[in-house]
């Protein structure tokens, strides 16, 4: 499937992009990117939620644990000048400029699922750029094997920081194989626009057949590593978050079910849907884990 955004959503779910551009909404106060990216063979053909949802029911916890604390208070984020750190295993470690690792010109649109470990989800049209390209920036050295990633650390800028719910800054981590993987992206954008700034701007990680809690928010260091980096979730609570984090209808989280899935937007009574193995990626993901024991390494 190669299709937009705006050729696959319902009419009364979305906002034409042009007449959300000519009318020059400024209900997110972000400027408009210029083409939105091309389509791309990795998008899904589902229909994807409004934009209401996608950024007023959010997981950010530099900004609240409330679903509709981000919207609310990440406004004092400031996403620019921004750069993220690339250290560790690379030839050319340095500070990058967001616009040097996902240039306008370069953004694609990637229609992705995002299944959170609390079994909600939703389709998101994503702008962004593959994140191997951007590695291969900075040069990955040939020992390194995986990738460490750390959102802005900054409790003036992020309240959600002054309440020790969480051992800051948010930390991920990825396999080098899954860091390269062309669905794995950073994304700058959404719905054709700047990333909001609930949602992760100015620069974020997508992962779409892991958690959502893998999709690192605002991220200003990626390091490349030998050992298994650390991870804010995974070391909060090993036995519920692991590693790999891997969408698996299978392996449920010890306090709820796995299986299924409430997708955002369907409303009250819009039912539970099954959730898919590796997100519905497998295909593309699954072997990445050829041998693996998938409850073990969960
Ligand atoms: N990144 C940071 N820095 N802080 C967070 O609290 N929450 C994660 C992930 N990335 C989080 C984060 C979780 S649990 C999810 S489900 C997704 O972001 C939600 O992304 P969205 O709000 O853009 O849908």
């Amino acid at each position: 499937m190669t299709m937009k955004w705006s050729e696959v959503t319902p009419e009364a779910d979305y906002l034409n992009r042009r007449a959300f551009l000519a009318a020059g909404i400024a209900a997110l106060a972000t400027p408009a990117l210029g083409l939105g990216g091309a389509p791309s063979a990795f998008s899904t053909d589902e229909a994807v939620n409004s934009l209401e949802d996608i950024t007023h029911y959010n997981n950010f916890y530099e900004f609240g644990t409330g679903k509709s604390d981000p919207a609310q208070y990440s406004g004092s984020l400031k996403t620019s000048p921004w750069s993220v750190t690339i250290d560790g295993m690379v030839d050319r470690p340095g500070n990058y400029g967001v616009e040097d690792l996902a240039p306008e010109s370069a953004l694609e649109e990637r229609i992705y699922r995002l299944r959170c470990v609390e079994a909600w989800s939703m389709v998101i049209p994503w702008l962004g750029v593959p994140l191997a390209g951007a590695l291969d920036k900075a040069g990955v050295q040939p020992g390194a094997k995986f990738v460490a990633f750390r959102t802005l650390h900054d409790p003036e800028q992020m309240p959600g920081q002054r309440s020790r719910i969480l051992d800051w800054p948010y930390r991920e981590g990825l396999r080098l194989d899954e860091a390269m993987h062309p669905l794995t992206i950073l994304a700058t954008g959404l719905y054709g626009r700047v990333l909001p700034n609930q949602n992760g701007a100015p620069i974020r990680l997508v992962v779409p057949w892991k958690y959502g809690f893998k999709s690192i928010k605002s991220v200003v260091g990626i390091t490349l590593t030998d050992t298994q980096p650390q991870c804010s979730w995974q070391m909060m609570q090993p036995g519920e978050y692991g590693f790999y984090a891997n969408v698996n209808p299978q392996v449920d989280h010890p306090r709820w079910s796995q299986a299924t899935e409430r997708r955002i937007g369907k409303g009250l009574f819009g039912g539970r849907q099954d959730t898919l193995m590796f997100n519905g990626y497998g295909d593309q993901v699954a072997g990445l884990y050829a041998g693996m024991d998938l409850a073990k390494h969960y």
